[in-house]
Parts: structure tokens; C-alpha cells; sequence
């Protein structure tokens, strides 16, 4: 039987409520998930073990985002360059993968999440492919967190697609060759229906984007952790929104212009989304 989204309480729900005070929650955040094989390392344990412990830190920040009102969360579980790992922890990560997606989603589903995949997803092991798209189609309805799963991807890949697609189409006549815009080409990104990222998380202490939205994270505020992905909890979520909250967004702006009347905060969110 449903029991309705899970609600934080006791102490972390006054963390939540404070932060929720203090300024604007992100609307979409998106995360570098790195340092699983040293956080395995350190303790002797092998890779995979760091994934293992990696997915209960997904579990945890996609619990507080949905809790926090983030509409959007997009993780980065599998690059295109993942694919020249050692077969065997290509195999063991695609095996985890299937395993969190058919362990999570019904508790995912209850908590109003609503789970979407950008990639190259026919790359992906057949039984892979079809556990997203039952869980993307069994949860397309939530109004809640929309998580977002990058998977097999690349921000050069996302923007090859796109520009593959763009000249299809101009061929087509489906598009005028003036029609081509950024606000268009963004429209032709496995995200075109997703606001850009306010708040870039990278963990490991790594000053990297390793070839993740590319196209998308231009304005993103940028947040790096020296805790590595499994040592990631919801507290170092807090810290990183808290870091958010305390930076001036210019767009290529100056100060004044952002305080005038609201004026140009308006002109903002008409650019980046409610
Ligand atoms: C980076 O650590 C992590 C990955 C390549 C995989 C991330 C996958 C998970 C956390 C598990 C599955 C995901 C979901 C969404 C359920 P690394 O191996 O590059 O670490 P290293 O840099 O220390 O070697």
C-alpha cells in the first residue's frame, strides 16, 4: 500500500527546514559521482565494493533532494569513457545498475520521483535497457523529483546527436537554416525539456566537468568535495546548497543590474526556467 513521500524528521528536518530559510533550493542539481575505486582502495576492498557503497549514496541524496523540493537531479553513473573499463567491472557496475533500478523503484514510484535516462541507452545491456524503460514509464506520471540517470553518456556525444539532428532536419526542411539559435540546439539536447543546472557537485576533490553536460553547465555554480562519492551523505548536500545560497549569480552581469526592481532576475529565470 502507498504511504505517501517520505518526510524527513528530528533533527535533519530542522536542517532541512533551516536551509529551505535561508535561500533558494537549486532546481536542478547535477553530480559528478567520483571516487568509488578510492574510497575501495583505501580500505583494501575491492572497486566494486565502492560502488556498492556508492548507490546508498545515491539512495540518501535522492531522498533529501526529494524532500527539499530539488525538482531536478542528474547523475552521472556511466560515461561513454567507462566503457574502456576492465570488462569485468564494465559487467559488475551494469549488474549494480540493474540491481538499484529493480531494488528502488517501487520506493522511488511512492515518493512521487519520477525517473528519466540520457544517453546512449542502446548501448546498454539489454536486460539494462528494458528495467529503464519500465521504470521510466511506470514513474512518468510523479510530480516530484525528476532524476535523471546519464548513462552511457557524454556532453560531446549529447551535442553530436544534437547536431546531427538539427541537420536532418534542415535537410528535411522540417527547420530553416535561420531558425538555428542556442535556445534551438539546447531544444536538441537529451535535455531539452530540463532547465540547465544551478549547482554542479563534484566529488574526490577532482576540478574536472570530464565531459558531462557540456552545453548545459555554462552558467552552473560549480561545488568540489574532497569526500568521495560512497563518504557522500545528505550533510555534504546541505554544505554544497548552503555554498549555492551564499554565491551571486551574474550571468555576465553586473551586481547592480541583478538588484534593479527584480527586473533582471525576471529576465533570468525567462532564460534558465521556473
Ligand atoms: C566513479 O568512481 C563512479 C562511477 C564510474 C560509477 C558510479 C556508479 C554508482 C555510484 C552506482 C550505480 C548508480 C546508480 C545511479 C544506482 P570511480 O570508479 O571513477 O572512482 P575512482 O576515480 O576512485 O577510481
Amino acid at each position: 500500500m502507498s504511504q505517501g513521500p517520505q518526510q524527513a524528521t528530528g533533527e535533519d528536518l530542522k536542517m532541512q527546514e533551516a536551509l529551505k530559510r535561508s535561500g533558494e533550493i537549486p532546481g536542478h542539481i547535477a553530480i559528478i559521482m567520483d571516487g568509488n575505486g578510492r574510497w575501495a582502495k583505501k580500505r583494501g576492498m575491492p572497486r566494486i565494493a565502492g560502488h556498492n557503497e556508492g548507490v546508498e549514496s545515491v539512495r540518501d541524496t535522492v531522498e533529501a533532494c526529494g524532500q527539499l523540493g530539488v525538482k531536478y537531479l542528474t547523475l552521472y553513473a556511466f560515461s561513454t569513457e567507462n566503457w574502456k573499463r576492465p570488462e569485468e567491472e564494465v559487467s559488475l557496475l551494469m549488474r549494480l545498475l540493474l540491481r538499484a533500478l529493480k531494488d528502488e523503484t517501487d520506493r522511488l514510484h511512492t515518493n512521487n520521483v519520477r525517473i528519466q535516462a540520457i544517453g546512449d541507452i542502446a548501448k546498454l545491456p539489454t536486460e539494462v535497457q528494458n528495467e529503464l524503460i519500465d521504470d521510466i514509464a511506470k514513474t512518468k506520471n510523479n510530480t516530484g523529483l525528476t532524476l535523471i540517470l546519464a548513462l552511457s553518456y557524454s556532453g560531446r556525444w549529447d551535442i553530436t546527436e544534437a547536431v546531427k539532428r538539427i541537420v536532418a532536419d534542415v535537410k528535411s526542411g522540417k527547420l530553416a537554416e535561420g531558425q538555428i539559435s542556442e535556445e534551438l540546439i539546447g531544444s536538441y539536447l537529451s535535455t531539452g525539456n530540463v532547465p540547465d543546472p544551478d549547482l554542479l557537485i563534484r566529488t574526490s576533490g577532482e576540478f574536472r566537468i570530464s565531459n558531462f553536460l557540456l552545453w548545459q553547465l555554462a552558467y552552473s555554480e560549480m561545488f568540489i568535495t574532497a569526500k568521495l562519492w560512497p563518504g557522500f551523505r545528505r550533510e555534504e548536500l546541505y554544505e554544497a546548497i548552503r555554498s549555492y545560497q551564499k554565491r551571486e549569480r551574474r550571468f555576465g552581469m553586473v551586481s547592480e543590474q541583478l538588484n534593479r526592481d527584480g527586473y533582471f532576475n525576471r529576465l533570468i529565470k525567462s532564460v534558465t526556467g521556473p
